[in-house]
């Protein structure tokens, strides 16, 4: 078993944004990844690096995913772990976002992991703690541990991130995945378009160094991976989006336009899908082409990773 004194540390104290991290931070994240994921394939699961440590998950928003993903690698590495139950806090007493914060920092926890709709709570919180704090996704800021999640099952392909083209299309305004995504795989060397209706132009498109194209079918052409997104109506305010059967007839992902990606192009998806609005039913299921189940796996050990990491 490897031992926690001999995992090294990232060159920030929390994990917020991708954006701040180094190739090299991404690059630990990863091979610390590729250890656990031994260790998550076998009968005992137990890596207790972490016993006696313990950790808060915060979670503001609902969550299937990351929350249990988040708590089974806590526990796999012999953490205490506690989700907050927000309904149930004083928080519904009036208690402010940051009184809650001191509340929870007075109990002396190791980490706490938070996902909030607010874009800059995260970064509130942490300037209140003591300890480090994950992001498990903020507003639509970034979702850091999906697109790690996302560049280990890539790599676990046995793609080189610098050879391949990544096409994310859909919902680019409203998703924080597809910009944790962004700043990784640029980071990692890898070529990205995205792809969305022009209702789902990112209002911020010069940011960005890719390729844009507002039709999948070109956008898809000769890529390597495509990345479909849910379309994210808990963020929407305009009115501007078309019923699901429209979606789906002009941007959602079937067999017949995947024939203008590579013949051995992968499809990723964060989940949660929606069948037949961004990607049709039996394409999400095909295991020959689908990745969506190993990322969801992929996720345990990438979180056991930045939790061994992030609790140095
Ligand atoms: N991909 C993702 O964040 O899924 P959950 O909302 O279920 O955590």
């Amino acid at each position: 078993m490897i031992e926690h004194s001999k995992i090294s540390k990232l060159s920030q104290k929390n994990l917020i944004r991708i954006e701040n991290l180094t190739v090299e931070d991404i690059n630990l994240i990863l091979d610390t990844a590729k250890i656990f994921q031994g260790s998550n394939k076998e009968k005992n699961k137990s890596m207790p690096l972490l016993n006696g440590r313990t950790i808060i998950n915060l979670f503001f928003e609902p969550s299937t995913r990351t929350l249990i993903s988040f708590e089974i690698a806590a526990r796999r590495l012999g953490a205490d772990i506690i989700n907050m139950n927000i309904e149930g806090s004083s928080l519904r007493k009036g208690e402010s976002l940051l009184d809650t914060a001191d509340t929870l920092n007075a109990m002396n926890p190791d980490l706490i992991i938070v996902r909030h709709s607010i874009p800059g709570s995260l970064n509130e919180i942490a300037s209140r703690i003591s300890c480090p704090l994950i992001s498990a996704g903020e507003g639509i800021n970034e979702h850091p541990t999906q697109a790690l999640l996302d560049a280990f099952t890539i790599q676990n392909r046995g793609k080189n991130f610098k050879d391949i083209t990544i096409s994310i299309c859909g919902d680019i305004e409203h998703s924080r995945v597809a910009r944790s995504n962004y700043h990784l795989l640029k980071k990692m060397g890898a070529k990205i378009r995205f792809v969305s209706p022009n209702y789902f132009k990112p209002t911020d498109l010069d940011q960005f160094d890719v390729e844009y194209f507002d039709n999948l079918e070109a956008g898809i052409s000769n890529v390597d991976i495509v990345m479909m997104l849910r379309i994210q109506n808990e963020r929407i305010k305009e009115a501007s989006v078309p019923s699901a059967n429209a979606y789906f007839n002009d941007f959602g992902l079937t067999y017949e336009k995947l024939k203008r990606a590579k013949p051995d192009a992968l499809i990723m998806h964060p989940g949660p899908i929606n069948r037949n609005v961004e990607i049709e039913s039996s394409l999400a299921d095909d295991l020959d082409k689908s990745l969506i189940n190993e990322q969801v796996e992929n996720g345990v050990s990438i979180r056991m990773a930045c939790l061994a990491i992030m609790t140095k």
